[in-house]
């Protein structure tokens, strides 16, 4: 591997491992990925074990290697944010502080641009009362209710402020809101929006799902290879399009018992029961059922290729029957 590199953090979240399974796939053969532990060989990455909170250790990556682009996926998930407040925001506010130091030091480095993904969510929205309106990027986001959505706010706003891109050498920054977000491969740790993932993982292993979120909620989701595709395309277009510094994007947004009847069509002997968390319900309470994409449709042409019945038809159900060995 030369020194030419994609640097991705979180590698070995959800995302992450989509992410650098694209990026091979596209051609892409150097890329660095950190996390704190190495789970996985991947084909054509280099993994690097520690924490982006560790300024020493990339401090050495700055110094070794030239990064073309980054993307800072590592992040603590809203529930588990909610209960590790302080960590939380260790990792979501400093830990992305430091990956942006290491960006700006890079196209000093290199005199150029440096790309950089950064991953926000519709946590960043805090509504006071159910509103079942697409809520637009500039709406009900002045005080988000998480101390997830609190970060992902802050970095969002910090990472405008030091894209210098128009004047001089600096960070390109490039952000998406994201939905929740159903891969038919892992399942996520840590967030909120988890029960629906939870909820198919369990159906396609024959087991029982207990849902904590009340069966009426909705929330916008999307697909795996969706999220991965939109990626690539903010990433890719030129800045001059991009209007926005962070982009809602959506699917579908069933409600909780919308998503078990999907489910059931496909697993038959499915069983979901209910009991509240209310904590995690004030939370998704707090979140749109709906958002507006219609920037991010316009100025770099999002559009999702999976609505709710072709993600399980075409993705989903093929890939989980696939994972638990399923016979079709
Ligand atoms: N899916 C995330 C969570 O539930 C929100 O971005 O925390």
């Amino acid at each position: 591997m030369g020194n030419k590199v994609i640097f991705i953090t979180g590698s070995n979240g959800e995302m992450g491992r989509y992410l650098i399974e694209a990026l091979n796939k596209e051609g892409s053969k150097n890329i660095i990925a950190l996390d704190l532990e190495q789970k996985n060989n991947i084909l054509n990455t280099k993994f690097i074990q520690g924490s982006i909170l560790d300024t020493q250790l990339l401090d050495d990556i700055n110094e070794k290697y030239e990064i073309s682009e980054i993307y800072h996926l590592a992040a603590i998930l809203s529930t588990k944010a909610e209960n590790n407040p302080q960590l939380a925001n260790d990792v979501n506010i400093n830990g992305t502080k430091n990956i942006f130091e290491l960006g700006q030091k890079q196209a000093i480095k290199q005199k150029k641009n440096i790309l950089f993904f950064f991953p926000s969510s519709i946590a960043v929205y805090n509504l006071e009362e159910n509103n079942n309106s697409k809520i637009k990027e500039e709406d009900y986001c002045s005080n988000p209710l998480t101390e997830y959505g609190k970060a992902k706010l802050i970095c969002e706003d910090i990472g405008k402020r030091l894209d210098t891109t128009k004047t001089t050498f600096g960070i390109d920054f490039r952000a998406i809101r994201f939905p929740g977000i159903i891969s038919a491969t892992t399942l996520p740790t840590g967030g909120t929006s988890d029960y629906a993932p939870e909820m198919i993982h369990a159906a396609a292993q024959n087991k029982s799902y207990k849902c904590f979120v009340m069966n009426n909620r909705k929330l916008p989701f999307i697909v795996m290879p969706d999220a991965i595709d939109a990626i690539f395309k903010i990433m890719k277009i030129s800045k001059k399009k991009l209007l926005k510094s962070a982009y809602n994007i959506t699917s579908f947004s069933p409600s909780v018992e919308e998503f078990y009847n999907k489910t059931k069509e496909y697993f038959q002997n499915f069983n979901m029961t209910y009991s509240i968390d209310s904590k995690r319900q004030k939370i998704i309470d707090s979140w749109p059922s709906y958002v507006n994409d219609s920037a991010a449709q316009n100025d770099w042409g999002w559009k999702s290729k999976y609505d709710l019945s072709e993600s399980y038809a075409s993705y989903i159900v093929p890939h989980i029957k696939n994972k638990y060995n399923m016979e079709e």
